[in-house]
């Protein structure tokens, strides 16, 4: 066996402990109605541990500018030093709003793939997705009609349109994306928030989804570009302007609304890590459960290079790490 091909380090084993703390801080607020305050708690979290990785990672996705909530800034260096030089893509909740609802579907994630590879949105908050499973990977095109994708990906997967199921951001903004999807055949599920999660469930064994629609956040497009390309699934986007004037703008950037953004595009590298953690129930993971001096968090940690999809149950106790660590556990 050649040293190449000796096991080497998988980051993604270290950034689902800052996952972990960013969920385990930001559990604490939910159903308090302070988004502010759940935001702050698991981006404080996430830039605490983060620092404490032996790498030298930049943040090219950040979030918050959509509604200007606490954030990791873009272009923001973060890790302790060291060998790996690293695009970060952060999201320390998606889900803020579920959170501060006390509702499902809030997580805490992260995505690193090597320095120079990841796609830079500019202050473009939107984007219109299609996201597939490995199943129906190779088979779709956000150029074509939707009727035509619903086709393809039915044949791909061998499965009648009928049973075909379409997830979609719950929001008007998709009325006549809806009218057609029904119009077309397809069962829809529709989602309240949490767009990372729903990509993350079309390439996800029985979990039951099929296909991603719909505008959402381009922050979560390429997380969610991260897993898939690891998970051997597929997503494809287009920025979305909400208005003319930031229409204008873009164009005036050099940004252009009508270039299909691949996957290759949203993350060039195949060496990517990504991890995530529940912070309210969810369906692919629990939220976070405290018990009498610590809690239980469930994670999945995905690494590109092997290809592995690892489901982490961890048991934290609190006694012990705050004595290690400067969070108010
Ligand atoms: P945040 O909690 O990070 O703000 O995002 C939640 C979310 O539902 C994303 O999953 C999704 O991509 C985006 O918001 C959709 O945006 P909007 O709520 O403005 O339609």
């Amino acid at each position: 066996m050649g040293a190449s091909s000796k096991p080497s380090r998988n980051l993604a084993l270290e950034l689902v402990r800052v996952t972990e703390a960013a969920a385990l801080m930001a559990a604490h607020f939910m159903g308090r109605d302070d988004k502010e305050a759940a935001d702050q708690a698991a981006v404080d979290a996430m830039r605490y541990l983060l620092n404490s990785v032996e790498m030298e990672a930049t943040v090219i996705i950040g979030e918050g500018e959509k509604d200007e909530a606490p954030m990791l800034f873009n272009g923001e260096v973060l890790g302790k030093g060291g060998g790996l030089q690293l695009d970060l893509a952060v999201d320390p909740i998606d889900g803020t709003r579920p959170l501060a609802q006390g509702r499902p579907n809030s997580i805490a994630t992260v995505a690193a793939a090597p320095a120079g590879t990841m796609y830079d949105p500019g202050p473009f908050v939107y984007m219109d997705k299609i996201a597939v499973g490995p199943g129906a990977k190779g088979a779709i095109n956000i150029e074509w009609p939707v009727e035509a994708n619903l086709n393809a990906i039915a044949r791909a997967l061998g499965k009648r349109m009928r049973d075909l199921t379409v997830i979609i951001l719950d929001r008007p903004r998709h009325a006549d994306l809806v009218a057609r999807i029904r119009k077309a055949g397809p069962r829809i599920r529709f989602i309240d928030d949490g767009d990372v999660a729903a990509a993350l469930m079309t390439s996800w064994p029985d979990s039951g989804i099929d296909v991603l629609l719909g505008v959402g956040g381009t922050p979560e497009g390429v997380i969610a570009a991260c897993a898939l390309s690891a998970m051997g699934g597929e997503i494809q986007g287009k920025l979305f302007a909400r208005n003319e004037g930031e229409k204008q703008k873009g164009i005036e950037m050099g940004y252009d609304f009508d270039k299909v953004i691949t996957m290759d595009d949203l993350v060039s590298s195949d060496d990517v890590f990504f991890a995530a953690t529940g912070i309210t129930d969810g369906e692919l993971m629990d939220g976070v459960r405290y018990h009498s001096n610590g809690a239980t968090t469930e994670s999945i940690v995905v690494r590109g290079e092997t290809g592995t999809v690892r489901f982490i149950e961890s048991r934290h106790s609190f006694e012990k790490l705050e004595t290690i660590s400067d969070l108010p556990y």
